[in-house]
């Protein structure tokens, strides 16, 4: 298995995730308190592959400080510099010296899988197809790369069809051949200015070369937008395996499967009911509840409040007796109550392109 290589996407622009993504990357978001990077990362470890490159955007703050030469994951990263989102195809062009003519698969760093995929590396390495594709059914065809598939062979694909053609979209995950690079050569900026994969592979087709596809049996989830972070964050957490790291004062009322981190202080009357996650040396305060579907991440206080189905980042305190529910709070932002303070009313320090709903 160690002849593929490994090409983990975290450039592009993020837009969709703004203001997350201003001060930071957005595959370093964490989902169940592991950065969202790590779970392609993890796959393509589990693969067997030793030599991953990793596509860094403008902003790359964190990703090396986490994965750093990759020798305590046993593996040897090389970060390839992508300083202008051009496009996933542009991000495989650029990696072209570093791929040095072997064959790789293409891992969407903001793309969650469920399945793991040494099978299907398998399968690649023993059939040998210009490029394997991985598909997944969508209700919303119109916002993927989609694949026609005909008497079980691809014939046709295309990028965020207008009218619909299939409702198999490509699912993030992708490997190739170096024949690939010819046809990404020829490829001309889209109409977002992108060289786009799809229409790599579609010139592939177009050339003769054979395309092949496996089709996931778990979920899949691209983490594109605010909804899918909190899904992804869903999914991953259905399997969580309850860990108690923390201190739980007594009276504390925990249900279901949840894991709470070293030195995190759960205090008497609160409530937590999993799946839910909890850094370390976090605070959960009497009477709080934190509700089914939540991350709280490290050095976070929840005070008084109820919090369900929602992603809590580092050094956030919630002081409110207000119920927070599907929401995405950012690194040391804070929520707080106004109590007796005059005039009353609501007082916010919100950034560009922030979303409240009171
Ligand atoms: P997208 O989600 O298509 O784009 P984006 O990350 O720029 O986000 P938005 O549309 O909200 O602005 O990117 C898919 C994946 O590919 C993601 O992990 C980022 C990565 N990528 C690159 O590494 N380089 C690129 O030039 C592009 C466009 C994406």
């Amino acid at each position: 298995m160690s002849r593929l290589k490994g090409l983990l996407l975290a450039g592009g622009h993020g837009t969709r995730l703004r203001p997350l993504t201003y001060t930071g990357n957005k595959h370093m978001l964490p989902i169940a308190n592991k950065p969202m990077l790590m779970y392609g990362f993890d796959h393509l470890r589990a693969t067997g592959i030793t030599d991953i490159g990793i596509v860094l955007g403008p902003l790359h703050e964190g990703i090396k400080d986490a994965l750093g030469d990759g020798s305590k994951f046993h593996v040897k990263i090389t970060y390839i510099d992508q300083p202008d989102p051009k496009g996933i195809a542009h991000a495989v062009l650029i990696s072209k010296d570093f791929l040095e003519n072997e064959p790789f698969i293409v891992y969407l760093g903001d793309n969650l899988l469920k399945e793991s995929i040494p099978k299907l590396a398998e399968e690649f390495i023993a059939s040998k197809p210009d490029a394997m594709v991985v598909l997944a059914r969508v209700k919303d065809p119109g916002r993927f790369g989609v694949v026609k598939i005909e008497d079980g062979k691809i014939t046709k694909l295309v990028e965020k069809p207008k009218q619909f053609v299939s409702d198999y979209a490509l699912a993030g995950v992708y490997f190739f051949q170096p024949s690939v690079f010819p046809v990404i050569e020829t490829l001309r900026p889209s109409g977002r200015n992108e060289l786009e994969i799809t229409e790599a592979i579609q010139g592939l087709l177009q050339r003769g070369g054979l395309i092949t596809f496996h089709e996931v049996s778990g979920w899949w989830k691209d983490t594109g937008r605010p909804e899918d972070i909190l899904e992804a964050n869903q999914l991953v957490l259905r399997d969580l395996k309850s860990s108690m790291r923390g201190k739980l004062d007594e009276g504390v009322s925990v249900s279901g499967s949840v894991e709470i981190g070293e030195g995190t202080h759960v205090h008497k009357g609160a409530t937590i009911r999993g799946p839910a996650v909890i850094g370390d040396n976090s605070e959960i305060g009497p009477g709080a509840y934190v509700g089914p579907y939540t991350s709280i991440g490290s050095y976070v206080k929840i005070l008084g409040t109820e919090i369900e189905n929602s992603i809590v980042l580092d050094g956030s305190i919630i002081d409110c007796h207000d119920r927070v529910v599907d929401s995405i709070i950012g690194r040391n932002s804070q929520i707080r109550s106004n109590g007796t303070q005059r005039p009353s009313g609501r007082r916010f320090v919100v950034g560009e392109s922030t979303y409240v709903s009171l």
